[in-house]
């Protein structure tokens, strides 16, 4: 892993780290108490987290997608809730932006995102479309110079702290294929509301809401791409997500396993639990592997779609084996809040649901190959 990161990508890894230690991991308990982490993210957007792989010219950091995922893989070692947070904002909504977006949107919007001045929400799923996201309902009509959305949007990550929501609606339901388009609603469009807060397992510090659209009116201006392009839009943007939730794995991961070593070192256990360490660091070396592969590829622009669901399908089961095998070894203690390895369990197995379960990956994958 250490020949795979150039010196300047080495020195980041430990500028994030430093980061993480000094100014996110002050605020886990209340982050775990379910706070928003609001004024971190605005002293994050003012160092450049929030947009790492954007250019200088749209206020971002103008790194490459490498050094976006190191940012990822460090922040989730000490706080998962941050790893998403700043990969939903920048990998599936302000990368899409930039991608599909007019010169009028780009500059409207990119830099406010990547200073982190406004944060984004990815708008996908529905109450009847999670995994076959093909068929969702959320419906926008044309009217003169206005598209109108009506239906609901659920589990949507920063929901309700977010400014810009990237909203994906059918806008042709005569057509099977090219239905579906994308559109950039901002937070206070009248009859756009915020519905239920979810109470989840881990992850307490993000948010995850409903999102009602009762008769929205958006500009035509705010369509991102052509009519018909949402769908691809949608699932290219989420392989650039899926490689930033590999990243979070790993840093699950990681942080787990160095918590049972810092543990065994401080209460040395028999050569039988001992050498499930061995198990442990194997797993998650060839996690990291794969999250970095991934990312090589996205940042070559080569065709990712496969090795992103790889990287995400296997760094997300490791998070859940890791963090799994960490409670079982410290036994007791584990199962308490007197270590962060329970923490780590129950942030880690969203990682096998959210931006596609780890039957979709499995999927993709297949299709990638047949
Ligand atoms: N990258 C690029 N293109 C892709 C793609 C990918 N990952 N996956 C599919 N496509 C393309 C296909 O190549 C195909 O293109 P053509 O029409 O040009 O041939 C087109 O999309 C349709 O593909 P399929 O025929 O495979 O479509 P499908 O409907 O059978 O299956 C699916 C698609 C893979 C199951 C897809 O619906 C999917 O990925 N589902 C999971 C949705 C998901 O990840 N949701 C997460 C929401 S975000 C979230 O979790 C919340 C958060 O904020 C963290």
């Amino acid at each position: 892993m250490e020949g795979l990161l150039t010196e300047k990508q080495r020195l980041w890894r430990e500028q994030v780290a430093k980061f993480a230690q000094h100014q996110v991991f002050p605020e886990v308990e209340a982050m775990e108490q379910g706070q928003f982490p609001r004024a971190l993210l605005a002293e994050m957007g003012r160092k450049g987290f929030l947009g790492i792989p954007i250019p200088a010219t749209y206020q971002g950091l103008g790194a490459d997608f490498t050094t976006y995922i190191i940012a990822i893989h460090e922040l989730s070692k000490v706080s998962a809730t941050i790893g998403v947070i700043v990969s939903v904002h920048t990998s599936v909504v302000t990368m899409p932006i930039l991608a599909f977006g007019t010169n009028q949107q780009k500059t409207s919007y990119v830099p406010l995102l990547a200073s982190g001045q406004k944060l984004g929400a990815f708008c996908l799923t529905e109450p009847t479309a999670g995994s076959d996201a093909s068929s969702i309902l959320l419906r926008a009509e044309r009217a003169d110079e206005y598209y109108v959305l009506n239906g609901t949007k659920i589990f949507i990550t920063s929901g309700g702290e977010a400014d810009l929501y990237l909203v994906f609606a059918v806008t042709d339901p005569a057509s099977t294929k090219k239905n579906i388009s994308a559109f950039i609603v901002e937070e206070d469009t009248p009859g756009f509301t915020i519905g239920k807060d979810e109470k989840k397992m881990g992850l307490h510090g993000s948010k995850t809401v409903t999102l009602h659209f009762d008769g929205v009116r958006i500009p035509k201006e705010q369509l991102l791409g052509e009519e018909g392009e949402g769908f691809h839009i949608a699932m290219s943007s989420l392989n650039a997500g899926r490689i930033g939730i590999a990243a979070q794995s790993l840093g699950i991961a990681e942080a787990a396993f160095n918590e049972t070593v810092t543990y065994f070192k401080r209460n040395p256990a028999g050569l039988e639990s001992t050498i499930r360490l061995g198990d442990m660091a194997t797993k998650w070396e060839a996690a990291k592997l794969l999250v970095y592969q991934a990312a090589s590829y996205k940042q070559a622009n080569r065709p990712v779609t496969k090795e992103a669901s790889m990287a995400k399908l296997f760094a997300s089961k490791t998070a859940v084996e890791i963090s799994t095998e960490a409670i079982h070894l410290l036994g007791m203690a584990g199962y308490t809040n007197r270590y962060n390895v329970e923490r780590y369990f129950r942030d880690a197995k969203i990682c096998e649901i959210y931006e596609g379960t780890s039957e979709i990956q499995r999927l993709v994958i297949c299709k990638q190959l047949i």
